[in-house]
Parts: C-alpha cells; structure tokens; sequence
C-alpha cells in the first residue's frame, strides 16, 4: 500500500498516511489553520497525499470560510498537531475573492494524485458546494503540476457534454504503464455516474457510461451514529492493479452506495471507440 486515504467528517482530524511501509507519520489536527493568520472556518481537510517531504491536504470549498483548497504541511515539521497549512502552489493562486479572481485560480479540490513522474493531477471542481445549494463558479478543470518546479503543466477543462449537471469528479488516478508521455487518468464522477478517461498525450477525454456506475438501490440507507439517511454516491474513486501479460491493468472499482465490486481493463476504458462507441464491452466489465 503506498499512501492511504481518509475521507474525514468530524471536527478531530487524524491523517495516517505510510510510504512504501517503512514511514509512518500520523498528524492530528484539531484545530484546521493556516500560515497566514487570517478568519476561517467550517475547514474540514478531505484528502491527504504525499511527495517527498510535503504532505498535501485539501480542504473543499463546502462551505464558507475557507481560505485555501489546496495546501501542504512538511513531514519533517517538529510540529506534529494543528500544524497550519501551507496554500501549494501559493497563496494567491488559491484565493478566491469573486468576479475579479484570476481564472486559473483553484476552486475546490477534494483528492489530489502523485505520479511516478514527479507530477500532482487533480480535478478542481469549480463547484462551491454549499448544504442544498450549489453553485458553479468556474468549469470543472483537471490540473496537472510538476512538483519539481511547482508550476502548472496541463490545465484541461473538462468538455461540458462529457459532464450532467449534477456531476462531481472528487479522485483522479493515474495510470502510467510505459513513460510518463504516455499517461491515462481515470477520473469517476460520483454525482453524475460515469468515468472520464483522460489521454494525456493526446490532451483529450471521453466518458464512459454503464449501470456499474451508479448507486445500488438496495445498499444506500445508511445509519452512521444511529442517524439514519439514504446515500447515493457512485464511484468516488478507483485503483488499479499490476500490469498485466498484455500490457494493461484492471481498473477495480464500486459505488460508494454499493456492496458489489467491479472490474474493466483499461485497454477497453483507453480504446476511445471502444469504451463509448460499442455496446460489445458492456459484457467486459464484470462484478468481481
Ligand atoms: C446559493 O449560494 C450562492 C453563493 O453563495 C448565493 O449567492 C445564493 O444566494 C444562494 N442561494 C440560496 C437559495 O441560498
Ligand atoms: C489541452 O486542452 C485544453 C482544453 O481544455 C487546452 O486549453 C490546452 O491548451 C491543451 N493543452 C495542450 C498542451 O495541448
Ligand atoms: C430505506 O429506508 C427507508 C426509510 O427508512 C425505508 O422505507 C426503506 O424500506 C429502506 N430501503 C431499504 C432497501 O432498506
Ligand atoms: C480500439 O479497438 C478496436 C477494436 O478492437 C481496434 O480496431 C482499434 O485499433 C483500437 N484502437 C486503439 C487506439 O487501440
């Protein structure tokens, strides 16, 4: 396992994450601030990755008072809990201060992936998403960074007609099986039910459509702490297997809503004729 992941929804925040099972580092935060001493808050961090010495931390915007998206704390930091958040790239280019924001400013970011190349890949959202009220800022963007150089490489905007009007992209994983040109991402739309593929090399994208992506009916009333709602997540997010004989992996996926788990390989999801154009591969995703 190389990093794991923890969607987090209380106010005590605990983020476990091991590299190559030899480090180990927990961080506790408590009490979510940031560098700059400025108001915030409702901050609840949703995802943590790591590179290197920087641990990433991404607080959606889900609510007011967040001041930045996309931040990192150092691992060697001799502070361990509540350390503020550091704003990746920077301060400015997370800020948000209406009509007047830059447009390549980050919006909203819930996960963010690493590559073997030295590369950060995630979707800002675009969305705030405010309890019963959403409102769409900016088009959803997958970004794509050299972390080397802390700059953008790849800004693509996601073609509007791959999208529904409900759709959210939260993960984003990557796939490089050859160098690091020749990268896919699989990017599952929990809202919206389907799968972007993203081809790297050629800058382009399409969406896969199939019944695996939506919720199971039966298996979304959920009672978490004796509150009881119903849930209708899809697939927030995928993995991966090893290479395979042939060159490809197998793509595993669920919905979040769901207690069956499926798989595809991803030389059906990278043929784009193949993943939207054919019926035949419907047989090829199969429960696992
Ligand atoms: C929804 O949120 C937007 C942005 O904060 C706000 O302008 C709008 O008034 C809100 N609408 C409702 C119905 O609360
Ligand atoms: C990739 O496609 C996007 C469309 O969203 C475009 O803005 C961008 O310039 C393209 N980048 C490259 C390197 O072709
Ligand atoms: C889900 O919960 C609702 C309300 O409690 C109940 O009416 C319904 O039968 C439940 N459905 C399943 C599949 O458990
Ligand atoms: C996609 O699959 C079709 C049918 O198997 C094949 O003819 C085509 O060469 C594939 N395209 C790519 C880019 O691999």
């Amino acid at each position: 396992m190389r990093v794991a992941l923890f969607c987090i929804l209380s106010a005590t925040i605990v983020l476990v994450s091991s590299v190559g099972l030899r480090e180990e580092f927990i961080y506790r935060l408590r009490i979510v601030n940031y560098i700059f001493s400025i108001h915030s808050e409702n901050n609840i961090p949703m995802g943590a990755n790591v590179w290197r010495n920087k641990l990433f931390i991404t607080v959606p915007r889900r609510r007011l008072g967040i001041p930045s998206t996309l931040n990192y704390v150092r691992l060697d930091s001799p502070q361990k809990h509540n350390v503020p958040l550091t704003p990746y790239p920077s301060w400015a280019k997370n800020v948000y201060s209406g009509y007047e924001t830059p447009t390549e400013n980050l919006f909203s970011v819930y996960r963010v992936a690493v590559d073997p190349c030295d590369r950060l890949w995630f979707v800002d959202t675009g969305l705030l998403e405010l309890p019963g009220n959403r409102t769409k800022i900016k088009p959803m963007t997958l970004v794509i960074m050299d972390l080397n150089t802390d700059t953008v490489i790849r800004r693509y905007t996601i073609p509007k007609y791959q999208l529904k009007d409900t759709s959210v992209i939260a993960t984003v994983t990557v796939d490089i099986t050859e160098f690091c040109d020749k990268a896919f991402a699989y990017l599952p739309d929990f809202a919206g039910f389907g799968l972007i593929v993203y081809d790297f090399r050629r800058n382009r994208s399409w969406r896969v459509s199939h019944n695996y992506f939506h919720p199971e009916p039966g298996a979304s009333n959920l009672t978490i702490g004796g509150l009881s709602f119903q849930f209708n997540d899809g697939v927030f997010s995928v993995e991966l297997s090893q290479v395979k004989s042939n060159g490809f992996r197998d793509m595993y996926f669920h919905a979040l809503a769901g207690t069956h788990m499926y798989k595809v390989s991803t030389e059906l999801l990278r043929n784009e004729t193949l993943a939207t154009v054919t019926n035949i591969y419907k047989n090829d995703i199969k429960v696992s």
